[in-house]
């Protein structure tokens, strides 16, 4: 019995060890493959890849041929042949899991097992990573002498993804993109193991791709004059130039400078077979009914009003209770199922405008008819038709989580996005619904970018949706969504999308856990390979300083250093930093009021946000004289929707209490809601305070009588900061916050003159 428990022990033991050390092993950042695999053991020494590297294709491997295509196109230069030595061979082996793979390194011959295709593509991926920046270097990567060979460190790998459905979702209707660039986002995508491509084809902007049998859809419905989005982005562009739209995408038509572009049929399939070639498939959307206003101009009919255009808060739809709109859309779904191969087609089916379809008498007749309750039932009753219709011609239908509305067909899967709907996904799966995640605060590439978005991207939880152990297993899988009312260009759509691309992808593939720390080192790894692609990548914040900073006397600008590999330059004369401005190599002293702008550059010239640090000399605001301040903020509470806190209005005023801080003392917020702290803010020393305040959605922060951190509107986490003089005592303080809706987040710090950036407490607050 002892001697059972002694050896069980020390298994027991043993495992622990194998299984920490394999854990310490395959955090190994000299590994920075992304996504992480799930079982990496590095090996020591490395296999050199030169001219005399042969590839081999196992026998019985004939199916794997397609991934060794896409070696031999990798690594240029590569002879097939037989040698045992110097090889690197591809072995179909069944018994791997679907898309998993295996990859062994040694100083003599890398070895790729893989039962698919796909799963091939994926260790060629991460072989690919583990070789650097040289196969970018197209033509020249192989050479004959050892010395100058791609050198691959040894590894032994076994992998296999967490999902199987691993996105990126582009809208190629608000914004045009050519078919060249969708091949390199293909390439990228492919690069960090994403498999499936949702094209948003059409929408309100422009519909892209060729309908045979409605030809105008795209000889009229791809072009237009420029719209409110592209004067906004038109404006923008004059101090960032991503924003410019390419003149690439510009024609004449009928005398008029157009702006759009869509592909035909012969080029969507060209791009769905290169798709193909590496490892991903495309999966087309045809938004309907709502978002349909190129098509509903162009035929007006299909609406219930006979117009196409603007209604009350989206579009006109197609209406749902006339036999000409299932004419056409099934018309339009017949060229689309026979041209995409993929079993999926997306309905989209979002943001439907369905107050349209009220008092339509073919409504009222066909509700009456069906015995529709409502506009929802109409909605669904024209998704359920749709569905019954894919599934003629062999598809599945997905949809937004709209589809829900009204009741969904649970063979349905169903796009999850509205996060301020935190239900919807588990009402989907009670009902059996598949869901792929893509919960717009996590998902939505579009949405601005700061110190935080990589993190919070990386954090991104898809069970975390009130999911229970038996509805998880309806999550197939997750997606990152980029919409492109804002993007007009490819150097901008970069900016958007890395590098929160390579955190989607370890959370759509890494099954292992998250690991903040040891990520954001791979990430900095990955730098380096993001430039050799020429990847107009977001670069990470500069911090340590204040965009809105004061003096008194004199003031210091202080910039934490940079990670290695990054540039300081800056500018005083309003100009932008360029790659050939000052750099900034120490702190700078100010004594008078002055303008830094200030950029981080990679060595390439590739230039990070620019931060505009104003200086401004202030004096100390004097504190007010108050006879018995009591602890606490009086804390007033407006459960309403506003767009800004400067529209809140009083008579919404639900409670009033004391907070002890920057607290929602209530029991259960309004999904919509706006609140306001006021009283004094207690400064314990005459100095220069800093503030940094984080909200999602508005906040504005005043002091004394001044507004001093305006972040109001709706958008996501966003954090500002800036300073202020004050003397030692009482201020008058007022922070109005506002949430839209989907979870909010308000948050302030501050330091001292002479202290640490730290939350505001009970200590620091005063009515
Ligand atoms: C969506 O963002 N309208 C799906």
């Amino acid at each position: 019995m002892n001697n059972f428990i002694t050896l069980k022990l020390k298994i027991t033991l043993v495992l622990v060890i194998c299984v920490l050390s394999t854990f310490a092993q395959q955090k190994d950042v000299a590994y920075a493959i992304i996504p992480q695999p799930v079982k990496l053991v590095p090996v020591a020494g490395s296999f050199k890849w030169t001219t005399a590297t042969k590839l081999v294709l196992a026998a019985n491997s004939e199916s794997l041929s397609p991934a060794f295509k896409e070696l031999k196109a990798t690594f240029t230069g590569l002879k097939e042949g037989k040698a045992e030595v110097n090889t690197v061979t591809l072995i179909l082996d069944p018994s791997i899991a679907n898309e998993g793979y295996q990859l062994s390194v040694e100083k003599k011959a890398v070895v790729i097992k893989a039962a698919s295709v796909q799963g091939a593509f994926w260790a060629i991926t991460s072989l690919k990573q583990l070789a650097g920046t040289k196969i970018f270097r197209r033509k020249v990567v192989l050479r004959k002498s050892a010395l100058d060979a791609i050198t691959i460190p040894c590894v032994k790998i076994e992998d296999a993804p967490r999902f199987s459905w691993r996105g990126i979702h582009l809208d190629v209707s608000r914004h045009f993109f050519d078919l060249a660039y969708l091949r390199t986002m293909i390439d990228r995508m492919s690069y960090y193991k994403f498999n499936k491509f949702h094209l948003h084809l059409t929408d309100d902007q422009g519909w892209r791709i060729e309908i045979k049998k409605y030809p105008e859809l795209t000889s009229k419905g791809a072009w237009r004059e420029m719209n409110g989005q592209d004067s906004s982005c038109i404006a923008l562009a004059k101090t960032n130039p991503d924003y410019a739209i390419p003149e690439k995408h510009f024609k004449m038509i009928d005398g008029k400078r157009m702006y759009g572009g869509f592909y035909t049929q012969d080029e969507m399939r060209g791009l769905i077979a290169y798709a193909d070639s590496k490892g991903i498939e495309i999966i087309p959307e045809i938004d309907m009914p709502g978002h349909m206003m190129a098509a509903t101009n162009l035929m007006p009919w299909l609406t219930s009003h006979g117009k196409g255009g603007q209604a009350k808060d989206f579009s006109e739809p197609l209406c749902p209770c006339k036999e000409t709109t299932f004419e056409f859309a099934e018309n339009v779904f017949t060229e689309i199922a026979e041209l995409f191969p993929s079993k999926y087609i997306h309905l989209g089916a979002d943001e439907v405008e369905k107050s349209s379809w009220k008092n339509v008498p073919e409504c009222d007749a066909l509700m009456k008819k069906e015995g529709l309750k409502s506009v929802d039932e109409l909605q669904s009753y024209f998704v359920r038709r749709m569905e019954r219709f894919f599934n003629s011609k062999g598809k599945k239908l997905i949809g937004w989580d709209e589809i829900l509305d009204g009741g969904v067909s649970p063979t349905a899967t169903m796009m999850y996005w509205r996060t301020w709907i935190p239900t919807a996904p588990k009402h989907a799966a009670e009902k059996g619904n598949d869901l792929i995640m893509t919960p717009g605060e996590f998902c939505y590439f579009d949405a601005q970018q700061d110190g935080g978005t990589l993190k919070k991207v990386y954090s991104f939880d898809p069970y975390k949706f009130n999911l229970n152990e038996s509805e998880k297993k309806f999550v197939i899988g997750v997606q990152a969504n980029i919409w492109t009312e804002y993007i007009p260009s490819e150097r901008r759509l970069e900016y958007m999308v890395f590098p929160r691309m390579l955190a989607m992808s370890e959370v759509a593939w890494y099954k292992g856990g998250v690991d903040w720390g040891n990520f954001e080192q791979r990430v900095q790894k990955h730098f380096s390979l993001l430039d050799a692609m020429n990847i107009n990548y977001r670069l990470p914040d500069l911090e340590g300083f204040t965009t809105q900073s004061v003096f008194v006397n004199k003031g210091v600008l202080h910039i934490n250093k940079p990670l290695a590999g990054l540039t300081i330059r800056y500018t005083t004369d309003g100009t932008l930093p360029t790659i050939q401005s000052k750099i900034f190599q120490s702190d700078l002293t100010v004594t008078k009021p002055v303008q830094f702008k200030v950029a981080a550059f990679r060595p390439n010239g590739n230039r990070g946000d620019v931060y505009i640090i104003n200086y401004e000399q202030q004096s100390y605001m004097k504190p007010a004289q108050l006879s018995s301040p009591k602890k606490g903020l009086k804390f007033s509470y407006y459960p309403h929707f506003y767009k800004t806190v400067n529209a809140i209005d009083e008579k919404d005023l639900a409670s009033e209490s004391i907070s002890k801080a920057i607290e929602i003392p209530v029991e259960k917020t309004a999904g919509s809601f706006a609140t306001r702290h006021k009283g004094y803010f207690y400064a314990e020393e005459t100095g220069i305070y800093s503030f940094a305040l984080r909200s999602d959605d508005g906040s504005v922060l005043k002091l004394g009588d001044k507004v001093f951190i305006d972040s109001d509107g709706m958008h996501t986490s966003i954090e500002k900061s800036a300073q202020i003089a004050l003397e030692k005592g009482y201020h008058p303080f007022e922070l109005m916050f506002l949430e839209g809706g989907g979870g909010y987040m308000l948050k302030l710090q501050y330091k001292t003159p002479s202290g640490k950036l730290k939350d505001v407490d009970a200590s620091v607050f005063f009515h």
